[in-house]
């Protein structure tokens, strides 16, 4: 989660700021849907992933905290300058909280709003990241003594209904393997 902070141009002079948003230009997406949240009193929002929407948070008033969790590093952020944004890109699990009481949160948004993208369940979006990060390797020599040991373990064994062998026999099936 590196980088997920963006600081933004703020053109000022004695008038005041001005900071410009552009789709593919400082935003890394096209800006399909721009919305706000204001008077959270404090009650904590977000809680919940997407599956390929991609956000831009800006606190444009006030400031609030935001948990971002890609489902093996959790990072806080605090949002309370008008010139910096935080991007929240697809499968990543956030919280916000802390919100004070003049807290504004703009969130540019990649898509339109679809309930269908939502991972409102915590379980579940671990278990598709999970399923995202799962390796696969070549059978080796070292998966094979592994398999030897855990296959033998009698509660293994028993719901894997894995008959008697031989690392005789382990072997010649991992050489069948080969010829496959
Ligand atoms: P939700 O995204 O769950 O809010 P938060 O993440 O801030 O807790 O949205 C709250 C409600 O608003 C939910 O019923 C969906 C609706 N909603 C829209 O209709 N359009 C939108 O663009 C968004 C973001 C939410």
């Amino acid at each position: 989660m590196k980088n997920d902070l963006i600081d933004f141009q703020a053109i000022g002079d004695e008038r005041g700021y001005l900071v410009s948003f552009e789709a593919k230009r400082n935003i890394p997406f096209d800006i399909k849907r721009v919305y706000y949240i204001y008077g959270m009193n404090d009650k904590p929002r977000g809680f919940h992933a997407h599956k390929k929407l991609q956000q831009f948070l800006v606190c444009v008033s006030g400031s609030c905290k935001v948990l971002l969790d890609n489902g093996q590093d959790k990072k806080e952020y605090v949002l309370n300058q008008r010139n910096q944004g935080l991007i929240v890109k697809e499968m990543i699990w956030h919280e916000m909280y802390e919100f004070s009481e003049d807290c504004v949160l703009m969130v540019l948004a990649s898509d339109f709003y679809d309930e269908s993208d939502y991972i409102r369940q915590y379980e579940v979006f671990k278990s598709l990241i999970e399923r995202e990060t799962l390796e696969f390797r070549e059978y080796d020599r070292a998966t094979l003594e592994c398999s030897y040991s855990w296959l033998n373990d009698p509660e293994i064994k028993f719901l894997t209904m894995t008959p008697d062998f031989t690392k005789e026999s382990q072997e010649n099936w991992f050489v069948s393997l080969k010829k496959i």
